[in-house]
């Protein structure tokens, strides 16, 4: 019998199974295989329109599910809160509302407002999707990175992984703290005691404020950009940028002092010379440019397996 997802939306790493996400990594591995053809497109969602709606600005993630979309030939739509009518006032349940009456299937969403994607499934008739939504959750991301992880070393379980930067603003290292702990990774958080929630230890992860101590720690670092967008403009986390990447910023002198070769990673957008240098990003070290192609196949996994667990409800 075809394995089926537990879940009728992707709203968070924190709802799936361990079951769940190895069946998405299964599913990504025939995706990752088609996408190496020479024709990178199959038939499967043909009957499927999908509705991109992003709420705030994104590169990567964008791209790749409308990407993945298109490579299972699904129709698409695409709709920019700055060039939409949200600007004249319009709601977020009639925006969707609106949308869905055109007959859409699944909703892929970025939002500012955490949780603003279980309130859309609880209101309307589609699969949901998870694009990110403010400081809660980032469900593919954090699928694709732990499959990059899978893929340059072989498995998750047992692995120790760092992530280190911003943690109290990224919905990036919360999604990755639910999979990489599911999947049966050790997983660190490093940074500035104001940039790392309190009481973050209750969900099992170790927290270290010496940044050559949580390398030396580690099989792989995730290095985090500060969530300048999402920080209390009145609130000063550091002293100043430039403390900050003396403090936390990744360089190559200190990755080659290590005692062992770590994998880099960066779920992006990159700020140079702030988290990381460009010599590190750059470096054979850094699995950040597969990360990216991880994630087309990744998403093509999710939107493929939510499609499927739709038409047999139906
Ligand atoms: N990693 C990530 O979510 O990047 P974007 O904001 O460019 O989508």
């Amino acid at each position: 019998m075809e394995k089926k997802l537990s879940v009728d939306h992707l709203l968070g790493i924190k709802d799936l199974t361990k079951e769940d996400i190895e069946l998405i990594f299964s599913q990504a591995d025939e995706f990752k295989e088609v996408l190496n053809r020479p024709i990178k497109k199959v038939p499967s969602l043909r009957d499927i329109t999908v509705a991109n709606l992003f709420f705030e600005n994104s590169t990567r993630t964008r791209l790749s599910f409308e990407l993945a979309e298109k490579r299972l030939s699904a129709d698409v739509v695409n709709f920019s809160a700055s060039t939409s009518s949200v600007k004249k006032g319009e709601t977020l349940i009639d925006t969707v509302n609106n949308i869905l009456a055109m007959k859409v299937d699944m909703v892929v969403m970025r939002h500012s407002a955490p949780g603003s994607c279980l309130f859309l499934s609880q209101h309307i008739d589609a699969a949901i999707v998870n694009a990110g939504d403010g400081t809660h959750e980032h469900p593919t991301q954090a699928l694709l990175d732990a499959y990059s992880i899978r893929e340059k070393l072989g498995s998750v379980k047992g692995k120790k992984v760092v992530i280190v930067g911003d943690i109290t603003h990224s919905r990036v290292a919360i999604s990755n703290i639910y999979c990489l702990q599911k999947l049966g990774a050790q997983v660190m958080v490093c940074g500035p005691t104001t940039l790392i929630p309190r009481h973050i230890e209750k969900m099992g992860v170790i927290v270290e404020h010496n940044l050559i101590k949580a390398l030396e720690w580690c099989d792989v670092a995730n290095m985090l950009r500060i969530q300048l967008e999402r920080q209390d403009v009145n609130v000063s986390y550091f002293p100043s940028l430039r403390e900050y990447t003396m403090q936390y910023g990744l360089d190559k002198k200190t990755l080659d002092s290590l005692s062992k070769k770590i994998v880099v990673m960066h779920p992006g957008p990159i700020n140079r010379g702030v988290e990381i240098t460009s010599d590190v990003a750059d470096s054979e070290q850094s699995i950040i440019l597969d990360q990216v192609e991880n994630g087309v196949a990744i998403r093509m996994a999710v939107i493929y397996l939510l499609a499927q667990r739709r038409r047999t409800a139906e």
